[in-house]
């Protein structure tokens, strides 16, 4: 199996064409750019998966533009809700994505290339912030318990960690981390825990692998460390995570590392050589 390559987009935040979200930002264009980055990518992925907060209120006519602005990928994807959608919606206007049930939790489990995918759904509806309740969580085990032979991405739009952005942790997952982490400890082939709701790229440890996010594709919030920093937003570069498990090479040992990057998405200068003709290191 050759590499294995999984684009995560995240927090599209689509509205009804013309509607700009908070008043502002017309989103739309943002996921055009990123889908037109994504074809263009040299390593095409086997799927993209989109963590979440995919419209910004979850109505029928947002989802049917983001239909729209997801129709050019040549790619399998699959969606998650986020704590803006609404998973009935959700589920009535991609009816052909079977993989989203019929109702209850949206979560399932799919084989990526030589990596399976699980999805955990950590909406309260109505609500902003997430959680992880017994059910959830004992699907997620049974799940695990059937894929210890290949490595597992566990993607949910809200992460099971303090980011330290304060008005983003006091809408973060409420309910379910640590019993997470300790179901994860038992799973050390979990190699990554992919999470949107943040719009930045942050990494953490989390059980036996790593738990990031990943910036939105279209506005991100503002970096502010403080407790009580303010809830705002900004248009630092857009962009969307890139996990690639390397094509097995035989060597003993593990089940092989995913890794992990971040591509922005613009227009950019460059790019330019580091060498000339000649092999040397321009002067
Ligand atoms: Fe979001």
């Amino acid at each position: 199996m050759p590499t294995t390559f999984l684009v995560q987009l995240s927090d599209t935040h689509i509205r009804e064409p013309g509607q700009l979200a908070y008043g502002r930002l017309d989103t739309a264009p943002y996921l055009a750019q990123a889908v037109t980055a994504i074809g263009r990518l040299p390593q095409q992925p086997h799927a993209v998966v989109l963590t979440g907060d995919l419209t910004d209120f979850g109505r029928p006519a947002e989802y049917a533009h983001l239909r729209a602005l997801l129709a050019p990928l040549a790619v399998p994807f699959y969606l998650m809700p986020g704590n803006h959608d609404d998973r009935q919606t959700l589920r009535a206007s991609f009816p052909e994505h079977t993989y989203l049930g019929t109702e209850g939790f949206v979560q399932y489990s799919v084989r990526i290339g030589d990596l399976q995918l699980i999805a955990l759904d950590t909406v309260v509806p109505q609500a902003s912030e997430g959680s992880l309740c017994a059910d959830r969580l004992a699907w997620l085990a049974d799940e695990l318990d059937q894929h210890r032979d290949r490595p597992v991405i566990v993607a949910m739009h809200h992460p099971p960690f303090a980011t330290l952005i304060g008005h983003m942790d006091a809408i973060g997952l409420q309910a379910g981390s640590a019993e997470l982490e300790a179901l994860l400890n038992r799973h050390p082939n979990v190699e990554r825990v992919i999470c949107g709701h943040l719009h930045r790229a942050i990494q953490v440890r989390f059980g036996a692998g790593m738990a990031v996010t990943v910036p939105s594709c279209a506005h991100q919030v503002r970096l502010d460390l403080a407790p009580d920093a303010a809830s705002s937003w900004n248009l630092e570069p857009p962009g969307f995570g890139i996990h690639a498990l390397p094509a097995r090479d035989g060597a003993p040992g593990g089940l092989g590392r995913i890794v992990s990057h971040t591509a922005y998405t613009g227009t950019f200068d460059g790019p330019y050589p580091f060498h000339d003709p000649t092999g040397a290191l321009i002067d």
